[in-house]
């Protein structure tokens, strides 16, 4: 059986250990590798990368790894793949060393904080023919993936609107400790919403309704200031909070207004902490990370206006389930398997870094929009 080793950067991190280790790649070494088309398996190696070799060695123990090292580029030099989730600042340099020496790529998003950079690492990547995967985990969420089977089904009629909301309160570290690492408020540090949530939402957009055309954006920090890991008082000086429309074209050539907000200074009152609501002429469907529910045009009720009743309708009782008819793994799993089929297969994988150059794009066009208070075009990237 063949064995692919595998250079974890920034597994100690949040999404490197919970989301890459812990949930996508120890499982796939625990069921026994990955199945290929012809019926034969494909195992995977992980190595453990980072600074501290104290917490590297307690997570290797714990999770019964053989290998860890503190030497990125060793690591690197004895890797069949290079996986990156450390701090975004430090990624150009990491995945360019990886695909020179002719290494796969599998990475964390942003791929970069500017665009140069990022379509740089994407010239790279057609230079070098090597594999690259880009996190596109929203796609592979339960919810996501069955919006997308509406829209594939033709449910919507003709798409109309997409609404998104993202959001949760994130603690500001003084009286109860924050949930998010502090660098995520510096923008010296590659910190802000805009930069870590646009790029999701390009390839949403993209995945779901079509080309992203425009953005109009505000962003804004409502929060000044916090207090860090330490309990260190900074200054936030990233914004946390994003308010974006987007112009859509979908294949079709229909034209699609999407609303995206993201903070991370608003309190929950949905079902889940992202979702996404679809209005077509057919019909309409509101996607969270897991569920999904559509109402048909049929079903649809005709609520009248009259602000001196109480509301009868019950709204929510309204929309039906749609069902999953599979079984839908997590989704930072689901991607990982694909892209080991694909290295091994040889082909390239379906979101790479030029998917991923666009939303690093549409976070800076983002960031400009709400600077000069006007919406900006999107170019299209050329390599
Ligand atoms: N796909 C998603 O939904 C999602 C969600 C959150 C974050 N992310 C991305 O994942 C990446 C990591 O974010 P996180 O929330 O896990 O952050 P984190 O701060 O928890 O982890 C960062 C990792 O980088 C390492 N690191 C920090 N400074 C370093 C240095 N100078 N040299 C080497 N390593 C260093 C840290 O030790 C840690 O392992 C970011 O690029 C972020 O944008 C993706």
């Amino acid at each position: 059986m063949t064995t692919l080793r595998i250079a974890m950067n920034g597994v100690t991190g949040r999404m490197g250990y919970r989301q890459h280790l812990v949930r996508s790649i120890l499982p796939i070494r625990d069921q026994g590798g990955v199945t290929l088309p012809d019926g034969s398996r494909v195992q995977v190696e992980p190595v453990l990368v980072g600074r501290n070799a104290d917490k590297l060695k307690e997570l290797a123990t714990l999770h019964d790894v053989e290998h860890w090292t503190t030497d990125l580029d060793s690591a690197i030099a004895d890797a069949d793949i290079v996986f990156d989730a450390a701090m975004t600042n430090l990624r150009p340099t990491t995945l360019s060393k990886a695909m020179r020496q002719g290494k796969h790529v599998y990475t964390e998003k942003p791929t970069a904080e500017t665009l140069d950079e990022a379509i740089e690492l994407a010239r790279l990547q057609a230079e070098t023919g090597v594999t690259v995967g880009v996190v596109h985990d929203k796609l592979y969420l339960p919810g996501l993936v069955k919006l997308r089977r509406l829209v594939d089904e033709g449910f919507f009629g003709r798409i109309l609107s997409l609404r998104g909301e993202f959001g949760y309160w994130v603690f500001e570290g003084d009286s109860q400790p924050a949930q998010r690492p502090s660098w995520n408020y510096r923008a010296e540090d590659g910190g802000g919403i805009t930069t870590d949530m646009f790029c999701h939402w390009n390839y949403v957009l993209e995945g779901i309704l079509g080309q992203v055309k425009t953005v109009t954006a505000k962003t804004v920090t409502h929060i000044p200031a916090r207090w860090d890991e330490s309990g260190k008082e900074y200054v936030a000086t990233a914004d946390d909070a994003a308010y974006g429309i987007f112009d859509v074209t979908t294949p079709g050539g229909d034209d699609v207004v999407a609303q995206i907000n993201s903070s991370w200074a608003v309190r929950v009152f949905r079902d889940e902490l992202v979702e996404f609501q679809v209005d077509g002429t057919h019909g309409s469907a509101v996607a969270g990370l897991r569920e999904c529910r559509a109402q048909h045009r049929s079903h649809t009720p005709k609520p009248v206006w009259n602000p001196d009743l109480p509301v009868t309708e019950p709204f929510r009782d309204q929309w039906l389930e749609v069902p999953a008819n599979a079984d839908l793994d997590n989704g930072f799993k689901l991607q990982w398997e694909e892209f080991l089929r694909d290295v091994v297969a040889g082909r390239p994988h379906r979101y790479d870094l030029l998917s991923a150059a666009r939303g690093v794009q549409l976070a800076e066009l983002g960031l400009k929009s709400s600077a000069e208070g006007r919406r900006v075009d999107i170019p299209e990237i050329t390599l």
